[in-house]
C-alpha cells in the first residue's frame, strides 16, 4: 500500500475507485460518503466546541473539535519563532494491497478461539444501609474488594460505567431513546459478501451543538451533519472535563452493544489509513483481541508521570496516590533488559486503539476505565497496572494482546500541529 502525501483528506477518500473495492452497497455507500467525510473535517469550527467524541464506523472516536476539525496541519498557521517539535519517523506497514479479499478469520467471527466467559454489569445500586450523604455517581461505588474481584475474567458482574440509583436522577451521559435504538444497532457484520452498518456517529454535548449550529451545521431531520449522526450527551458525568471523553473511548462496547470491532482515534491525531486493512492487519492477522501502540520515547510509568507532573497535567498528591497504590500491588518500573516483560512497554500511545469486543478485551477495558474513574485522568499511568493485574489474576487466561510500534501509529494515526515533512511512504 503507499501513502500519498496526507493531503488527500482523509482514509477513505484515498480509495478512488470505489467501484472496483467491493460488490457491496454499503462500502460503496461508505467509501463516496468518505469525500463528504474529508471535507467535513476540514471545516473550521470555533475553538469553544467540545465534542465528547466521533465514533466512526467500527467506531473512530474523538475529542477536542479544535484540532480535529481545524482540519489538516498544514491549514495552521506556523509561528516562526516556536520551537520546533521533533520528528520522530513514520514506517511502512504491510498492509493487504486492498480490501477486496478481506474475508473475516473464522475464529473471530464468533470469538470462539478466545477466552470465554461472559461479564455482566452492575447497572443498579442501592443507597447503602444507614446512610444520609449518598450521592449516586457514574461508574458506581466500587469498594477496593469489588475492584479486586472485577479483574478476574470468570462470569461475574461488575462496574463499568453505566450505574443508576432508584429514586436519584441518573448519574450521567444521558442518551435520547432513539439515539440508543439507533447505536444498538451498529454493528459491522464482515463477511465475504457484504460490509454493513458501519457507523459514523459524534457525540456533543448541548452547548457544543448550539455552538456548531449558530455556525451553520445543523443536523438535518434525520441527525445527521453530513455523514455523522448526532448524538447529544447530556448531564456529563465527571466534573473532571477530560474524563468525560474516556466514556467512549474505553467503554464503547456498552454504548454500542451490536459492534464488534471498534477503532479510537484522539482528536490530536488524523486517520490515514483505512480501518478494514487495520483491522485486517493488527487484529486478524496477528490473532489479537486488543491492538494500541507504545509511546515514543517513554516506556516507563513513573517517567510518564513526572512528565506528566511537569507540563501540569495532573495533581501531584493524586498521581502519587495513584503510584503508592499501584507499587504496593506490584507494579515496577519498566526494565528493558528484563526478557520476560509481559509488554514491550509500560506506556502505551494511547490515541489509537483497535478492538475486537471479545471478552478479555471487554473486560481490560472496564478495569482500565474503573482506574482511571477511581484515580487520575491520565489513562498512561493505569494502563500497564490494569494490563499486568489482568494477567497475573489469570494465568490460565489467554488475552491476544499486541502492543504495535509508535512508527507504525504514525503511518495510521498522524498528529495534528506538528509540521511533518511530506513523506511519501511505501
Ligand atoms: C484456535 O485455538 C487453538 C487452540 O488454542 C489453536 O490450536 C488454533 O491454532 C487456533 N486457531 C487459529 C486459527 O488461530
Ligand atoms: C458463563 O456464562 C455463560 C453464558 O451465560 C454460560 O454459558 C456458561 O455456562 C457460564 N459458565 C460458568 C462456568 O458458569
Ligand atoms: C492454572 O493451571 C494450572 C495447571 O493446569 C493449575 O495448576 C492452576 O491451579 C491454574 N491456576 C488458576 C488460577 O486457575
Amino acid at each position: 500500500m503507499t501513502f500519498v502525501k496526507q493531503n488527500s483528506g482523509l482514509l477513505l477518500e484515498r480509495r478512488g475507485g470505489a467501484g472496483s473495492i467491493l460488490n457491496s452497497p454499503g462500502y460503496f455507500r461508505i467509501a463516496s460518503r468518505g469525500r463528504r467525510f474529508g471535507q467535513f473535517i476540514k471545516m473550521r469550527i470555533s475553538h469553544s466546541v467540545f465534542v465528547l467524541a466521533a465514533l466512526v464506523l467500527i467506531y473512530f472516536s474523538t475529542f477536542g473539535f479544535k484540532a480535529f476539525f481545524h482540519g489538516t496541519q498544514e491549514a495552521q498557521p506556523e509561528s516562526s519563532n516556536a520551537v520546533k517539535p521533533p520528528v520522530y519517523p513514520r514506517c511502512k506497514i504491510d498492509f493487504l494491497e486492498s480490501v477486496n479479499d478481506l474475508v473475516e478469520p473464522k475464529d473471530f467471527r464468533d470469538f470462539r478461539n478466545f477466552t470465554q466467559f461472559s461479564v455482566e454489569y452492575i447497572d443498579k445500586e442501592d443507597v447503602p444501609f444507614g446512610t444520609n450523604m449518598y450521592k449516586p455517581r457514574f461508574g458506581g461505588h466500587q469498594t477496593l474488594q469489588e475492584r479486586e474481584k472485577s479483574f478476574y475474567a470468570k462470569n461475574h458482574t461488575l462496574h463499568c460505567g453505566f450505574v443508576n440509583t432508584p429514586g436519584f436522577s441518573s448519574t450521567g451521559f444521558d442518551l435520547d431513546e432513539k439515539d440508543k435504538t439507533f447505536m444498538s444497532t451498529c454493528k459491522i457484520v464482515i463477511s465475504e459478501f457484504s460490509l454493513k452498518n458501519l457507523c459514523f456517529v459524534l457525540f456533543l454535548d448541548e452547548k457544543s451543538l448550539s455552538t456548531l449550529s449558530s455556525e451553520g451545521n445543523n443536523p438535518d431531520h434525520r441527525g445527521y451533519i453530513d455523514l455523522w449522526r448526532v448524538v447529544i450527551v447530556r448531564n456529563l458525568p465527571f466534573d473532571n472535563m477530560p474524563k468525560n471523553p474516556k466514556v467512549a473511548k474505553f467503554i464503547g462496547h456498552r454504548l454500542f452493544p451490536s459492534a464488534r470491532y471498534s477503532i479510537w482515534i484522539d482528536s490530536k491525531v488524523r486517520l490515514e489509513a483505512d480501518p478494514m486493512l487495520m483491522i485486517e492487519r493488527f487484529l486478524w492477522r496477528t490473532r489479537s483481541e486488543y491492538a494500541i501502540s507504545n509511546h515514543y520515547v517513554r516506556y516507563d510509568v513513573w517517567e510518564e508521570a513526572a512528565r506528566n507532573l511537569f507540563l501540569k497535567k495532573v495533581n501531584a498528591a493524586a498521581v502519587d496516590e495513584q503510584l503508592t497504590v499501584y507499587e504496593s500491588d506490584g507494579l515496577t518500573k519498566f526494565d528493558p533488559s528484563n526478557p520476560n516483560n509481559l509488554l514491550p512497554s509500560y506506556n502505551p500511545e494511547s490515541c489509537l486503539i483497535i478492538r475486537a469486543h471479545t471478552p478479555m478485551s471487554n473486560l481490560y477495558s472496564c478495569v482500565w476505565f474503573n482506574e482511571v474513574v477511581r484515580f487520575t485522568n491520565r489513562d498512561q499511568i493505569s494502563f500497564a497496572y490494569a494490563y499486568l493485574k489482568l494477567r497475573r489474576m489469570n494465568p490460565n487466561s489467554s488475552f491476544y494482546f499486541h502492543m504495535f510500534k509508535d512508527c507504525e501509529r504514525r503511518t495510521m494515526a498522524r498528529p495534528l500541529g506538528h509540521r511533518l515533512p511530506h513523506a511519501v511512504v511505501t
